[in-house]
């Protein structure tokens, strides 16, 4: 089984749940594009009075919070205008929280908001294969959790292969080995929309929000590209040193693949299950991101930290954060020159 990876747990200072407002900013400017089409696009039996949302990819909290939370508003609205009456006692809504077994399920049912209003279940498991029952599914959403692959690409990290990569992520210079991201990427989407299309219901929606790339843009080119090999030239300053052995970085790969537009829209198209009602450039509150050591090292090591950690010990992982935050000073001019990526916004409806 490919390894997971997941968030940093906990509410301590180094995890996720205190170091997620970057990702959290996009949903705030997603809540009025939810608001809109959960009013004019959501045509699910409203004779049914049990609503039921999913997040995807759901992590510790606090984002999934609120982007719920913005459902149910938007819901409640849509009853309310619809009806003329009032949807408490007369919706009741279950939230289902998605993410790997391995994430910190604790630290998100202990701090769940005390205002809530809906059931609460986990749903353990890869997005990428069913985790609900069939029918089952109103609304579900999901946020900046696409571009994590199910696995690291085939050939990718064997030397006798044409895609081969050297590099720790597709930085998108080599043909064969974007190639096989992007092939890895088709197989991923195209399983995880046929699991959504199994669950929602008719009529049901399906948000997805995060990072791609604009066509003909290489992910080397983007700021988040070139922090990846920021990050990868401080681990070879570590394997110089003799805390991590060379071969082993050489055959270091993250799974991730932020989409390019046209690749995401051809496995929407190609699934078949949905209608695309949406898919924006949305802008984000924090469209720069805040480039301060501390604010590197901490999201380096809440996002890469643990697999660092796993891969080549707690040792090496530390002396790679020290690396990213004296060299800092290093990268700063060339992100300057780096170009746009893309926060998008997707809508799709069950067919
Ligand atoms: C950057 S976090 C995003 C969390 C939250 N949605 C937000 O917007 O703040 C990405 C999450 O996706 C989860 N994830 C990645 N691949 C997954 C998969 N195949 N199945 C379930 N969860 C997955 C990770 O474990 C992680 O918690």
């Amino acid at each position: 089984m490919a390894p997971t990876y997941t968030m940093a747990g906990s509410k301590g200072p180094n995890s996720y749940s205190q170091h997620s407002t970057y990702q959290r900013a996009l949903l705030e400017v997603a809540k009025e594009k939810i608001n809109e089409a959960i009013s004019t696009k959501l045509n699910v039996n409203s004779a049914s009075s049990r609503f039921n949302i999913a997040d995807f990819g759901c992590s510790t909290g606090p984002n999934t919070f609120l982007a719920v939370q913005n459902i149910i508003d938007a819901v409640e609205e849509k009853y309310r205008k619809e009806t003329q009456q009032n949807p408490d006692g007369n919706i009741e809504f279950q939230v289902l929280f998605n993410d790997h077994f391995k994430n910190d399920f604790n630290t998100l049912f202990q701090t769940l908001p005390l205002t809530k209003k809906y059931f609460v279940a986990g749903v353990p498991g890869s997005f990428f294969g069913r985790v609900l029952p069939r029918d089952s599914l109103h609304v579900g959403h999901c946020s900046y959790s696409l571009h994590w692959l199910s696995q690291v690409p085939k050939g990718i990290a064997d030397r006798n292969s044409p895609a081969w990569n050297k590099d720790i992520h597709c930085t998108g210079f080599s043909e064969e080995v974007a190639e096989a991201y992007h092939d890895q990427f088709k197989i991923d989407m195209g399983s995880f929309l046929r699991a959504r299309g199994e669950e929602l219901v008719s009529g049901g929606l399906l948000f997805l929000l995060g990072s791609c790339l604009p066509d003909g843009i290489k992910m080397s080119e983007t700021m988040k590209g070139m922090l990846l090999d920021f990050m990868g030239n401080c681990l070879h300053d570590v394997a110089k040193e003799g805390l991590i052995d060379q071969e082993e970085l050489d055959s270091l790969n993250f799974p991730i693949y932020p989409a390019h537009v046209a690749e995401f829209k051809s496995v929407i198209e190609d699934s078949g299950c949905f209608t695309t009602e949406a898919f924006e450039r949305i802008s984000h509150a924090n469209e720069e991101l805040p480039l301060d050591p501390e604010f590197l090292v901490t999201s380096h090591k809440i996002t890469f930290g643990g697999i660092l950690e796993t891969r080549f010990g707690k040792e090496a992982m530390e002396k790679t954060m020290e690396r990213i935050e004296e060299k800092c000073q290093d990268i700063l001019p060339q992100l300057a020159n780096a170009k746009s990526g893309m926060q998008y916004f997707i809508m799709l409806r069950k067919n």
